[in-house]
């Protein structure tokens, strides 16, 4: 296990067993929402403090399906339009300020908006502007160093975002062993691609998300139950007798960033059984590089995945960020150029690598080493969880606050932990528990606090211990006010 001393985040590896005892009692306890009265309230503060959030993003509905470009921006009730972002901040059109959790679905380690890479991207920006689509030298500047900090990285192709990303992964991984299955841990997250968007959120679910995707398109794609390897053994050998799996991807520390955690030798479980099988270890590190550290989940379980998926996190939250590394014999798959020798899987990508991206990143993974700015996201992270488990305690609430470094969760609804092993429960309390999150977000939001749907906080180097104890009187102050507080 690594440590803070070595550039790692995590400081105290999540007690599984024990965080999965009081998830599983909270699932089976009624819920515990927000009392009518406070949410009223709460409900109240939208309508009076953010009336230009709520003119814009209804003009936005016109032209923009929902109103807004992103999922995690469909807030309850309506979403907020930011203005300004900084540090461990942002501001909404109507000037009020919030503490930032969601830090963009996780990129900004360093903070929002940090001004020694912005500073360079506008030197970029001058010299050559955002794209040439010819080479540029920021591109080897990224890659070597994103290889320093992950040797299985043996070489890395850029592209344009996670989910293009695992899809070119799941290509070179079908082009290099020649077998067609993939199977990744049901309640994963890995994009939206045809083949993906499966088994999404709740483990067991399957095509219950794949609207508009053909059924052809799910056929080499299994998922298995996030902490069981029995499960996985299963999906392999039935794929064995099939033609065999081509990879396994794994969300290192669980699916949805560790929401679902998994024992901490799991995934060196996994390699053995990919190794065993002969499929291709994928992890997606979209989150977990560089939050965990900048050696990221592979670096903090040392185990080596064959292909290794980045995301928003390469270019410090700068758009277009998403590339796929691992071993050079399968990377090389995607031998360049315009035409194909036979044995080349095919990618590509206009804007991919593009210099502004690329500066970016290298600006931003510098700045996170040089600062330990994993290792102080995670301390704060640390204090976060800790205040909140504090809270928790004195109200005597049912709820579950646990972190993998400075990635934190608090489940007050359990939403996510329901699964298709008790399906009464599924289909009777899926939409009521989603929608108490939806509500816990707004009630959050209301006290100034942006999380990540309702149930997950992202700290950054930017979260002082004021900051966190800030955050942790506006979280009491909506905890205080739940049904039986
Ligand atoms: C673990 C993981 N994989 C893949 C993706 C998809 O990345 P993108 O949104 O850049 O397509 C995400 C996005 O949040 C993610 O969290």
């Amino acid at each position: 296990m690594k440590t803070e001393q070595q550039g790692y985040s995590i400081s105290q590896y999540p007690d599984v067993d024990e965080i999965y005892r009081q998830l599983n009692a909270l699932v089976a306890a009624p819920m515990r929402p927000v009392r009518r009265d406070r949410m009223q309230e709460y409900l109240a503060y939208f309508d009076t403090s953010c009336r230009r959030s709520k003119e814009l993003t209804d003009e936005a509905k016109k032209v923009i399906p929902g109103g807004v470009q992103h999922n995690l921006a469909f807030n309850y009730p309506f979403p907020l339009a930011v203005e300004r972002a900084e540090g461990a901040y942002l501001w909404d059109a109507d000037g009020n300020r919030y503490i930032d959790f969601l830090q963009a679905g996780g990129p900004t380690i360093l903070g929002s908006n940090y001004a020694p890479v912005r500073e360079k991207v506008f030197a970029l920006l001058q010299t050559c502007g955002p794209v040439t689509g010819l080479f540029h030298e920021c591109e080897l500047q990224l890659a070597r160093l994103i290889q320093r900090y992950m040797p299985a990285i043996e070489m890395f192709r850029m592209l344009g975002s996670g989910t293009e990303a695992v899809m070119a992964a799941i290509r070179a991984a079908r082009a290099y062993t020649k077998k067609k299955y993939v199977l990744k841990a049901g309640g994963a997250y890995h994009g939206w691609s045809d083949q993906l968007v499966y088994g999404l959120h709740i483990p067991g679910t399957g095509r219950l998300e794949a609207k508009g995707i053909p059924r052809a398109s799910s056929r080499y794609t299994g998922e298995f139950f996030p902490t069981s390897l029995a499960a996985l053994r299963r999906q392999l050998i039935v794929n064995r007798l099939r033609g065999g799996t081509a990879a396994v991807i794994l969300e290192p520390i669980g699916p949805e960033s560790g929401t679902r955690p998994i024992p901490f030798d799991f995934c060196a479980r996994v390699r053995e059984l990919c190794d065993e099988f002969g499929a291709l270890l994928i992890f997606d590190e979209v989150v977990t590089g560089f939050r965990l550290g900048m050696g990221g989940a592979q670096g903090y379980f040392s185990v080596r995945p064959d292909l290794t998926i980045l995301g928003k996190c390469i270019t410090g939250g700068y758009p277009m960020a998403g590339g796929v590394g691992g071993r050079a014999e399968v990377i090389q798959r995607f031998a360049p150029g315009i035409g194909g020798t036979g044995e080349r899987a095919y990618v590509g990508g206009t804007l991919s690598a593009n210099p502004l991206s690329c500066v970016a990143g290298y600006q931003a993974l510098l700045e996170m080493e040089r600062t330990n700015a994993p290792v102080i996201a995670g301390r704060a992270g640390d204090r976060l969880t800790r205040g909140l488990q504090a809270i928790i305690t004195k109200y005597d609430l049912p709820f579950v606050a646990f972190n993998q470094g400075s990635i934190v969760h608090l489940e007050t609804s359990g939403v996510m932990l329901l699964d298709f092993r008790h399906p009464l429960r599924l289909l009777k309390e899926l939409k009521p528990r989603k929608h108490m999150i939806e509500e816990m977000g707004a009630a959050y939001m209301a006290n100034g606090l942006v999380t990540l749907a309702g149930s997950r906080m992202y700290t950054s180097m930017a979260d002082t211990d004021e900051i966190i104890d800030a955050a942790l009187e506006r979280f009491e102050s909506v905890l205080s006010n739940v049904e039986g507080a």
